[in-house]
């Protein structure tokens, strides 16, 4: 299983290794509008663990250019965690 800390929550969230952050949805404050990775309300910064997310799709490339491809930011709705922990904040 892979640890998620949302800072704004203050908390803690365990899901599957391997699985989409989507898993989050229902389980801490950030909004999932879209979960196709083009609405950006998912949009966080990942201020630790980035190495333990699987590297972004095109999908989620695109939707990353489109809101100001900042390379610490991911969208959760369309980004894998590979295992371990990601910090992420928004
Ligand atoms: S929920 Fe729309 S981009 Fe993630």
């Amino acid at each position: 299983m892979a640890t998620v800390e949302i800072k704004n929550d203050k908390k803690e969230v365990t899901i599957p290794d391997g699985s989409l952050l989507a898993e989050l949805d229902g389980k801490c404050s950030i909004l999932f509008a879209c979960k196709v990775g083009s609405c950006g309300s998912c949009k966080c910064k990942v201020t630790k663990g980035m190495e333990n997310l699987e590297q972004p799709n095109d999908i989620e490339k695109a939707g990353l250019s489109a809101f100001g491809n900042d390379p610490s930011e991911r969208l959760p709705c369309v980004a894998k965690i590979k295992k371990g922990k990601v910090t992420l904040e928004y």
